[in-house]
């Protein structure tokens, strides 16, 4: 091998260490300045979980990983966000394909005014994919992954909409499984949810992670410390600490991280 391609090589591999990795990353909406340069590494099968008070950018920042700011209005971002070490903002990337690698889910849960079973299955019907055995066999697998479909399974032709709200974001997460996606961003997932539910998808995540990369947005720092293994708290655009969820709840570096988890402003 040449020692070009022999470094290369070993570049890559450095890469692929991380999963998703942001490189001086700054975005704007129109002048105003959202995400002041960012640079930040985020390990595979690992829960990863962003903090910090309300208008801070987390939201901004997490949607990148999934070109969903794409299409919103005075948009702009400068640096580079790379998935397994590709730039997923190069021109050949295909976005479609880069959204089913990366699945989201949203604060408040948004099924579809369709089947339990549509549902589940949607991702993969606009993928052309019709057999009715393996869709039956996916929609069954992904509501198990989630604990839905003990609940379910007697009324997959049900209305999504007549489930309760932790179920409907339970079979959100079940949708976004379905097309195997190996990253999952979750924004707020349980902050339209009573503790009850809350507490099965916070399971459900600790559970995920055997399989999945997840990011997950929380208002909720108890949340954070139960279920993350790294934690990146983020201050009017930037990043402000990122280490061990222990490490930033137990002995943070920054005051202004020790100031934000012991409820001194937020
Ligand atoms: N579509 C948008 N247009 C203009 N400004 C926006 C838009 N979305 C978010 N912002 C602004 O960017 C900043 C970061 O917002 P956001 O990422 O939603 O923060 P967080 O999720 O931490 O609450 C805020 O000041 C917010 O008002
Ligand atoms: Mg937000």
């Amino acid at each position: 091998m040449s020692k070009d391609k022999k470094e290369s090589v070993i570049e890559s591999s450095i890469k692929r260490k991380y999963k998703l990795q942001a490189n001086d990353v700054k975005v704007w909406y129109d002048d105003f300045m959202a995400i002041k340069g960012i640079s930040m590494d985020i390990k595979p099968n690992k829960v990863t979980a962003f903090i910090g008070p309300s208008g801070c950018g987390k939201s901004t920042f997490l949607r990148l990983f999934n070109r969903m700011n794409d299409y919103v209005d005075g948009f702009k971002m400068e640096g580079e966000i790379n998935i397994d070490g590709s730039n997923i903002n190069d021109k050949d990337i295909n976005v479609e394909l880069l959204r089913k690698q990366v699945g989201m889910v949203f604060q408040k849960p948004n099924p579809f005014p369709k089947s339990i079973f549509e549902n589940v299955a949607y991702g993969l019907k606009i993928q052309g994919l019709k057999d009715k055995a393996f869709l039956e066999e996916r929609v069954e697998s992904s509501l198990k992954q989630v604990a839905l479909w003990d609940e379910v399974k007697d009324d997959l032709n049900k209305s999504a909409l007549a489930l309760s709200g932790g179920q409907q974001q339970r079979l959100c997460i079940a949708r976004t499984l379905a097309v195997e996606p190996s990253i999952i961003l979750m924004d707020e997932p349980t902050s339209a949810l009573d503790p009850i539910s809350t507490a099965k998808i916070e399971e459900l995540i600790y559970k995920l992670k055997d399989k999945y990369t997840i990011v997950i947005v929380t208002h909720n720092m108890q949340q954070a410390s139960r279920i993350s293994d790294n934690t990146a708290f983020f201050y009017l655009g930037e990043l402000i600490e990122y280490d061990k969820t222990n490490k930033i709840f137990t002995n943070p570096e920054k005051e202004q991280t020790e100031n934000y988890i012991t409820g001194r402003f937020g």
